[in-house]
C-alpha cells in the first residue's frame, strides 16, 4: 500500500476498512448531501494572497483556547460511536489528540464512560452535551463531566432530531450488539435493536429522548447551572451568534454538523464571516465542516476563528491505526499549516488576517480608484 500522506489519503483507505453500514453513518451527509460537499468546496475556492520576503524562518502556531494552551488551532469534533470505528475507541483519541497537543471534544453518544476518556486523557477534555428530555439526565452528565475533569461544556443547538442521513435509512443503521452507550438512557442498547420500523435507530432514539424544545434560555439555564465554559456548536448566523454570547456562551462553533442536519445550509466558510464581525470581539469563535488540508485552518484562523474542529479525518486515523492514526491525521494537518503560514508570510497566528484572503471586494475597490 503506498504511505497515506494527506487526510483523503485516510478517508480512502478507511473506506476499504470499515463495514459498509458503519462507514455510511460516519461519512454521509443529509439528503442529497449538498452542504456536506459544499463545506469542503467553500474552502477550497477561497484564494490566498501571500506576503512576499517576511522572515519566516520561526513558525509559530500555539494558541489557546478558553484559556488552554493547544498546539496549534486544530482540536478534535465531539463523534458518536468511536468504537465502531476501533475497539478502543474514544479512549484511543483522546491519547492521540493528547499526544498532539489539543483539546479532545467528548460526545454524549460515546461508547466509553467518560470518567475512562478523562482518566486516558493528557490534554484537555470538553464535553459535548445532548439535552435528553429527561432535565435530570442531562443535569447528570453535567455533574459527571466537571467531576471527571472536563475543561468546557459544548452545547449542540442544530439537532432538535437527527437530519435525514438516507444511507442509514438504507441500512437500517443499527449499534453493534456489543456495544455501549453509557451515557444514554439504558446505555443506550435500545441504539442495538433492529426494529419493524423501517429507518435508522439514531433517529428514532433521538426522536423519544432529544428535547426538542430548547431554546436560547436553556442555554441561559444550563450556563448558571455549571462553571465551566459554555460553547453554543451548530451556529450559522450572525443573530444566532449574538443570541448565544447574550444568553451565556464563552465561545461558538459555526458548523452545520459536517452537512449531516438541514441540507442546503450555508457551507461553514461562507457563515464564518458574519459572527465574527457580531461576536469575534466577545467570544470566540471555532468553525469545523469540510476542513481537510493546512490551507483550510490558514483561511479559517485568516477569517476569524480561533481554531478549526475536525471531525471524520480523525475517525479515519482511528480506524486505520487507533491513537497513533488519531495523532498522525491531525500532525499531517499540522504540517501543512506550518508550510501555508510559512508560504504565505505568516509566522504566527496574529499575522493570518483577512487581507490574506482574495475577495471580489478588492477588485471592485481597484477599479474605483483607477477610474
Ligand atoms: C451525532 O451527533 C451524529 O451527527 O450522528
Amino acid at each position: 500500500m503506498s504511505p497515506l500522506i494527506n487526510l483523503m489519503d485516510y478517508e480512502s483507505a478507511a473506506g476499504e476498512r470499515l463495514a459498509p453500514m458503519v462507514h455510511g453513518y460516519f461519512a454521509s451527509g443529509s439528503d442529497d448531501q449538498i452542504t456536506l460537499r459544499e463545506n469542503r468546496h467553500a474552502w477550497q475556492a477561497l484564494r490566498l494572497r501571500p506576503r512576499s520576503f517576511v522572515d519566516v524562518s520561526r513558525v509559530d502556531m500555539s494558541t489557546a483556547v478558553l484559556g488552554q494552551p493547544v498546539s496549534a488551532p486544530i482540536l478534535v469534533a465531539p463523534m458518536a460511536f468511536q468504537q465502531m470505528a476501533h475497539e478502543e475507541g474514544e479512549r484511543a483519541t483522546v491519547q492521540g489528540t493528547g499526544r498532539f497537543g489539543s483539546v479532545y471534544i467528548l460526545s454524549t453518544i460515546s461508547n466509553v464512560p467518560m470518567e475512562q476518556v478523562c482518566a486516558a486523557a493528557t490534554g484537555p477534555v470538553w464535553f459535548q452535551l445532548y439535552v435528553d428530555r429527561d432535565r435530570d439526565l442531562a443535569l447528570g452528565l453535567i455533574r459527571r463531566a466537571e467531576k471527571a475533569g472536563c475543561k468546557a461544556l459544548v452545547l449542540t443547538v442544530d439537532t432538535p432530531r437527527i437530519g435525514n442521513r438516507e444511507s442509514d435509512v438504507r441500512d437500517r443503521f443499527v449499534m453493534p450488539a456489543d456495544l455501549r452507550l453509557p451515557n444514554l438512557r439504558h446505555d443506550g442498547v435500545a441504539l442495538t435493536q433492529a426494529s419493524e420500523a423501517p429507518g435508522s435507530a439514531l433517529a428514532r432514539f433521538a426522536a423519544d429522548s432529544l428535547d426538542p424544545s430548547l431554546t436560547w434560555k436553556d442555554l441561559e439555564w444550563f450556563a448558571s447551572q455549571t462553571s465551566l465554559p459554555v460553547v453554543a456548536k451548530g451556529i450559522v448566523r450572525a443573530d444566532d451568534a449574538q443570541r448565544a454570547v447574550d444568553h451565556g456562551a464563552s465561545a461558538l462553533v459555526v458548523s452545520n454538523h459536517g452537512g449531516r442536519q438541514l441540507d442546503t445550509t450555508v457551507p461553514t466558510a461562507w457563515a464564518l464571516p458574519e459572527v465574527v464581525a457580531q461576536v469575534g470581539a466577545r467570544a470566540e469563535v471555532y468553525v469545523d465542516g469540510g476542513i481537510r488540508r493546512g490551507t483550510d485552518v490558514l483561511k479559517a484562523v485568516s477569517l476569524g476563528a480561533r481554531a478549526v474542529l475536525v471531525g471524520r479525518p480523525v475517525l479515519w486515523g482511528l480506524a486505520l491505526s487507533g491513537s497513533e492514526g488519531v495523532n498522525r491525521v491531525l500532525s499531517i494537518l499540522r504540517q501543512e499549516l506550518e508550510l501555508a503560514m510559512t508560504l504565505s508570510g505568516s509566522p504566527n497566528l496574529a499575522a493570518c488576517t483577512e487581507d490574506l484572503i482574495w475577495s471580489k471586494r478588492m477588485v471592485h475597490e481597484h477599479e474605483r480608484v483607477r477610474s
